[in-house]
C-alpha cells in the first residue's frame, strides 16, 4: 500500500502516537495512524474527542523495511513513536529515506542519536532530507533554553538540569533501562567524554527548597547536537523524574546493571533488561493533568566574562513532545528544514518559534532569563 497522505505517524497505538495524531488534528493535517495492530490502534483513536474532524487512515503494517518503505511511499514525513530506538529504530529510518521522507522520532537515547547520526546522516543530507531523532520534551525543551542562553555571546559552557513529574509510560521505562546498556558521553573543550554510569548528582531545582536527585540519564541528546556547534565547547546534563523514591530505584538499578548485566553474555543482556523494565511498568499511566504532570528545564551557561540561566517551567511532558512532533510535521509539509541530514528539532525548525508553539498551545512558561555580561 502507498500513502495517500503527508505524515505517517507510526506507532500510533501508543501513548505519544495518540498525542501527535491528537495535535495533527488540531494542524488539520492528514495522516495515517499506523501500526502492527489495527483493532488497537483504531480503538485509542476513537477515544481521541472531535478524531472524525480530520482526514485521516488506520493501517496495520509489518516491521520490516520492505512493508515500511511501500507504507512511506507518497507521503512527506514519518514521525516514529516504536521504541526504543536502538532497537525498533533502524527499519524506519531506512524506510523512511528509502521512500523519500523526513523522520523524526521522539528518542531520549544518546546511543541511538549518535548511530542514527553515523549511519544515515550524510545519506539524509544528500537527499535534502531531515533525520530528526529526539524531537520530545526530553530534550528539545532544554534545547530551547540553551539556545536562549546562547544568544548571549561569549558563553561556552552549558550546565543543563531536566526534570518532570509523572511515571513513564511502558515504552519510556523500556527505553531507560535499555540505555543502562550503553556508555554514555557530556562534552569536554569539544571531546566526548564518557559518564561513569554510577554517577548522582543533589541539584539545586530553581523555584523549590528541596534538592533533587538527578543522573547523567544515558547522557541525554544535548552533547550530540551542541558538538559541532561552534559556540559550545562544554555541555553536561542531569536529568531524571521529580520523584525522589524513583530516582533511587534508578541509581540501584544502574548498580544491578553494572554488577549482573554487563557480566552476562551480550546476547541475554537485552532479555534482562527488558525483564526487568517490564516488572517496573507493565501497563498504561493516566492522562496528564497540568496541576500534577510538571515540567522544569534549567541551564547555566557560562564563559569566561558572561553568565546566563535560563529556566522554563511547563507541564505535561508527553503532550509536549506530541505536539512538537505535530508542528515540525506541520512546518516541513509548507518549507524546508533549516538544516537537512542529522539536526535537533532547535536546529530544524529554530529555538524561538518552537518556544512560541509550546507557549501557544499552554505547556510552558514564559522563561525567566537572568544575564551578567
Ligand atoms: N524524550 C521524551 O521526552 C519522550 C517522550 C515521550 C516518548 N518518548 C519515547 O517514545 C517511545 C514511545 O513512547 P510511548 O510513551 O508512546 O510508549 P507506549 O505507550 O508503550 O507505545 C509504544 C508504541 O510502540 C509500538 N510497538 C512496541 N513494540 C513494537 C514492535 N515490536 N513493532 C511495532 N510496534 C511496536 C506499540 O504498539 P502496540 O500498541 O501494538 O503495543 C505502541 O504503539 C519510547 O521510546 C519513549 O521513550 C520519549
Amino acid at each position: 500500500m502507498t500513502s495517500t497522505k503527508p505524515v505517517v505517524v507510526y506507532g500510533a497505538s501508543g501513548y505519544t502516537g495518540r498525542l501527535v495524531c491528537e495535535y495533527l488534528r488540531e494542524y488539520n493535517v492528514p495522516f495515517i495512524a499506523a501500526g502492527r495492530d489495527k483493532a488497537r490502534i483504531r480503538e485509542v483513536l476513537d477515544r481521541v474527542p472531535g478524531i472524525e474532524t480530520v482526514d485521516h487512515e488506520v493501517v496495520e503494517v509489518e516491521h520490516d523495511v520492505a512493508s515500511l518503505t511501500d507504507l512511506f511511499r507518497g507521503a512527506s514525513v514519518v514521525s516514529n513513536m516504536v521504541g526504543p530506538f536502538i532497537k525498533y529504530g533502524p527499519e524506519v529510518v531506512e524506510a523512511a529515506l528509502a521512500a523519500g521522507c523526513h523522520y523524526l522520532d521522539t528518542t531520549g537515547e544518546q546511543d541511538w542519536l549518535l548511530d542514527a547520526q553515523n549511519r544515515w546522516g550524510k545519506q539524509y543530507a544528500d537527499a535534502g532530507l531531515l533525520l530528526s531523532p529526539g524531537l520530545a520534551h526530553m530534550y528539545t525543551t532544554g534545547e530551547i533554553a540553551a539556545n536562549i542562553c546562547l544568544e548571549t555571546p561569549g558563553v561556552d559552557t552549558l550546565d543543563i538540569l531536566v526534570l518532570w513529574k509523572g511515571f513513564p509510560t511502558y515504552a519510556s521505562t523500556q527505553t531507560i533501562f535499555t540505555i543502562l546498556k550503553a556508555d554514555w558521553f557530556y562534552l569536554e573543550q569539544n571531546e566526548y567524554r564518557r559518564w561513569e554510569p554510577t554517577t548522582t548528582f543533589e541539584v539545586a531545582v530553581p523555584g523549590q527548597h528541596e534538592v533533587a536527585l538527578a543522573l547523567p540519564w544515558g547522557g541525554t541528546c544535548h552533547p550530540v547536537w551542541f558538538k559541532d556547534d561552534p559556540r559550545v565547547a562544554n555541555c553536561r546534563v542531569a536529568g531524571g523524574v521529580f520523584d525522589r523514591g524513583v530516582m533511587q530505584g534508578v541509581v540501584e538499578t544502574v548498580k544491578l546493571v553494572e554488577e549482573q548485566i554487563k557480566t552476562l553474555p551480550a546476547d541475554q543482556q537485552d532479555a534482562a533488561l527488558a525483564e526487568i523494565a517490564g516488572s517496573v511498568q507493565a501497563g498504561m499511566p493516566p492522562r496528564e493533568n497540568p496541576r500534577i504532570n510538571t515540567s522544569l528545564d534549567s541551564v547555566h551557561a557560562t564563559g569566561p566574562l558572561a553568565r546566563v540561566h535560563c529556566v522554563i517551567h511547563g507541564n505535561s511532558n508527553y503532550k509536549q513532545t506530541g505536539l512538537l512532533q505535530a508542528y515540525a510535521a506541520y512546518s516541513l509539509l509548507q518549507q524546508p528544514p533549516r538544516r537537512a541530514g542529522l539536526a535537533s528539532g532547535c536546529q530544524a525548525f529554530g529555538h524561538r518559534e518552537l518556544l512560541g508553539v509550546l507557549r501557544s498551545f499552554g505547556l510552558v512558561m514564559e522563561p525567566e532569563v537572568t544575564v551578567r555580561t
